[in-house]
């Protein structure tokens, strides 16, 4: 397929790229480069041996997406571009909404023009809030705690009205739990612009000496040792469920939605264990108080995932804590000025 990747330079949308071009898609990657570097995508060139079209530009620019339309014809959309800093969606809403709800339309729109009408889109399991039942399932209700988790959901209704009202039109919702962990080739990893929002790349930023220690954001909740419990993801096993809902877009009309984890949580403290047997470094940490907006536990159950699209998640958390290790030690800079 000829698939189009919004965000594709971003720590998932550029995993997503070795993914897509090991199965022998063609892509083209249209990104601002507002949280990216294009040195990403001569690592996943050299990776791979594929070619990428790259479009620079902004997914809310309706004339910049029909040039690309036009040129590049794609059979298939995966749009990952947007903003993610849930503390900053508090602050900057307008930005929030523009870039995730707007950016969204805009992209419909110029689908519609070209006649694209498949799109897979990245979600977040932040739409869930505060869980009724654990794990949660895609019917789950939705009621997101932030404005970064409303954009989501706003995005997520505009993608399923317009896939019901769109003839021959499909939409593939992956509401993702917490993608973590690099390539394994060491060459790929997330790589924050500045302080680390995420738990794992701030432990790997105080294993390889960037950070003198660990916040631990509670450990009151009502958790085995009570510290927060995660379903991470490793992002591999995230980008291949890329793959899958290509697919599965290709066969299917209107919009589904899957839970993308691995259906297993582990806490703050484990992950630290996990990360000191990696790494080998004693990653010291202190408790503080609860971040705001924070729930105790959250954990996907992704039967849908694995009996429509046929993926599940094969990396383990060793795996997650390791690629972070072999990235962040490798990669002390991430990618680089
Ligand atoms: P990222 O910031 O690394 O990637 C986003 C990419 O989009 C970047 O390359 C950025 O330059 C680009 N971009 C931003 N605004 C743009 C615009 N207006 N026009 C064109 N390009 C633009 O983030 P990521 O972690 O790879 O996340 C990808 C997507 O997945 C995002 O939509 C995010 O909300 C969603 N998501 C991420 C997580 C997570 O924890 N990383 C979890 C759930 C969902
Ligand atoms: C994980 C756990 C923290 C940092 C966020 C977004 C979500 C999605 C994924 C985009 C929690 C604890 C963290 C630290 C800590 N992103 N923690 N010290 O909050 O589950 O999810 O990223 O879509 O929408 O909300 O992930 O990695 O920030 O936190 O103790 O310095 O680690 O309290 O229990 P979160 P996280």
């Amino acid at each position: 397929m000829r698939v189009l990747v919004t965000g594709g330079a971003g720590y998932i949308g550029s995993h997503t790229l070795v993914e897509l071009l090991g199965q022998a898609h063609e892509v083209c990657v249209l990104d601002s480069f507002a949280n990216a570097k294009p040195v990403v995508l001569d690592r996943v060139r050299s990776l791979t041996n594929g070619k990428i079209s790259l479009v620079t530009g902004d997914v809310r620019d309706g004339s910049v997406l029909d040039d690309t339309m036009s040129d590049f014809a794609p059979d298939a959309v995966i749009h990952f571009a947007g903003l993610k800093a849930v503390g900053e969606s508090s602050r900057q809403p307008v930005d929030y909404y523009d870039v995730n709800v707007s950016g969204t339309l805009a992209l419909l729109r110029a689908m519609d023009r070209h006649g694209c009408k498949r799109i897979i889109f990245s979600s977040s399991a932040t739409v869930y809030g505060e869980p009724e039942y654990l794990p949660y399932d895609e019917a789950h209700p939705t009621n997101p705690l932030s404005v970064y988790g409303r954009t989501k959901l706003m995005a997520e209704h505009v993608l399923t009205d317009w896939a019901a009202a769109t003839p021959g039109a499909s939409a593939v919702l992956l509401r993702y739990f917490n993608p973590v962990g690099a390539h394994a080739s060491a060459r790929m990893g997330e790589d924050p612009a500045d302080y680390p929002n995420n738990l794992m790349p701030f432990i790997a930023q105080v294993a390889v000496g960037k950070r003198a220690q660990l916040q631990v954001f509670g450990d009151d909740y009502d958790t085995d040792d009570g510290t927060g419990e995660r379903d991470y993801i490793h992002v591999v096993d995230l980008a291949r469920a890329h793959v899958a809902a290509l697919d599965h877009a290709a066969a299917i009309s209107g919009a589904r939605v899957f839970n993308i984890g691995t259906g297993q949580s582990y806490s703050v403290l484990q992950m630290v264990t996990a990360f000191r047997a990696a790494s080998g470094h004693p990653i010291p940490l202190a408790i503080a108080p609860r971040r705001a907006g924070d729930i105790a536990r959250m954990q996907a159950d992704s039967t849908r995932a694995r009996n429509e699209l046929g993926w599940q998640a094969t990396h383990s958390l060793d795996d997650m804590a390791a690629s972070a290790w072999a990235w962040q030690r490798g990669n002390p800079d991430g990618y680089g000025d």
